[in-house]
């Protein structure tokens, strides 16, 4: 090896063992290997060369090229894998150690809606009903008046497990509303629950996940109108956002499972993002009659029994209520996250104020 070479290869192999993070790091990859770089240069140089020389030459030069690209890399991994050790050790959380005053953790966001709507429902005469995540086909279409092959079963995005040997097909449930159809199987009217819980579709952006939560809610009884639908729930949105004015409107729309069916908007300020303020309008939860066929599905006789039924997104009511810009935040467990937008344990929520 010639020597300007020998010491091009011990000056970068010495820098490099010496660089100490990623910045020094990538200086000298560029210094050797950038356009620019002193190892480019001598490649540059081997055009002006004759035939011989350059055979030699270039395949020294190409030779400390290989080798010097493997070190650059095997170095830069190296300092990554300190640099994140240095931060799983900076970052550390040991749990064994007294809290400091004045820093807590916080209930998440979630937990804390699912608190209050539970309060706010609950105060209304409302049970909690329970489903379980991986639901069958029936349960969280058929019987809710989705017939199989209808659209609203694709636009949901379904994770479908493998069929099982009782042959009933099983989904990761994309809705709670399969809670309202074994509520009313295994009980009977007057039914006045909510189910709040986990819901799946395939689905991820800044205001979707896999996973997500949602909170259902029935009242069958005799002789039910919309009226009580509207009153129950301009109630609890009011009480929900804390704003005895907040403007409601119910909007015609469409579900399988429900006839008349509406989503439901609050009052906003599209300008400030105020809730209750401002000229424009937020959807934020369906609604409406449950279907005769969905009662009937379920051994009720529609003639009878009447009911009204709602759904809502738990994280986008959070999201509302506390102004967090993306979904995504809710599950990447960030202790700072938490502890901006996480609720104290220790001070109960007033949840019946102005109720
Ligand atoms: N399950 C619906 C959805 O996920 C939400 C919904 C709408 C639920 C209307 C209801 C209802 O109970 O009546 O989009």
């Amino acid at each position: 090896m010639s020597d300007d070479v020998s010491i091009l290869r011990q000056e970068c192999l010495d820098a490099l063992a010496a660089a100490s993070g990623h910045r020094q790091w990538d200086e000298i990859r560029v210094s050797v290997l950038g356009k620019s770089g002193r190892l480019t240069g001598l490649l540059k140089q081997l055009g002006r060369m004759d035939a011989s020389e350059r055979k030699l030459r270039g395949a020294q030069l190409n030779r400390l090229r290989d080798e010097l690209t493997r070190a650059i890399e095997a170095r830069g991994d190296e300092l990554e894998a300190a640099a994140l050790d240095a931060r799983l050790i900076a970052e550390c959380v040991d749990i064994s150690v007294p809290v400091p005053t004045g820093r807590r953790g916080g209930i998440h966001p979630v937990s804390q809606a699912v608190e209050e709507i539970t309060a706010i429902f609950g105060a209304m005469g409302f049970a909690i009903a329970e489903g379980p995540d991986i639901e069958t086909d029936w349960h969280n279409f058929s019987a809710l008046n989705t017939p199989e092959h209808h659209s609203a079963r694709t636009d949901h995005d379904t994770f479908y497990l493998p069929a099982e040997a009782d042959g009933r097909n099983r989904v990761l449930r994309t809705q709670t509303s399969g809670v309202q159809i074994r509520t009313m199987l295994g009980n009977e009217p007057p039914i006045r629950i909510i189910a709040p819980g986990r819901t799946y579709r395939a689905d991820h952006d800044a205001t979707h996940s896999p996973m997500f939560h949602q909170c259902e809610g029935l009242v069958v009884d005799r002789n039910i109108t919309l009226g009580h639908l509207k009153g129950c729930l301009i109630e609890f949105l009011r009480v929900f956002f804390g704003k005895p004015a907040l403007p409601v409107r119910f909007r015609a729309s469409y579900f399988p499972f429900t006839e008349p069916s509406m989503e439901v908007d609050i009052g906003w300020s599209r300008k400030t993002g105020e809730i209750g303020g401002g000229e424009d309008w937020l959807e934020v939860l369906g609604a409406g009659m449950v279907h005769p066929r969905v009662l009937a599905n379920c051994g009720l006789d529609p003639e009878e029994w009447q009911g009204f039924a709602f759904g809502m997104g738990i994280e986008r009511l959070s999201m509302l209520k506390n102004g967090i810009p993306d979904l995504r935040s809710f599950y990447e467990s960030d202790v700072r996250w938490l502890q901006h937008y996480g609720t104290d344990p220790l001070t109960p929520a007033l949840l019946h104020e102005g109720f």
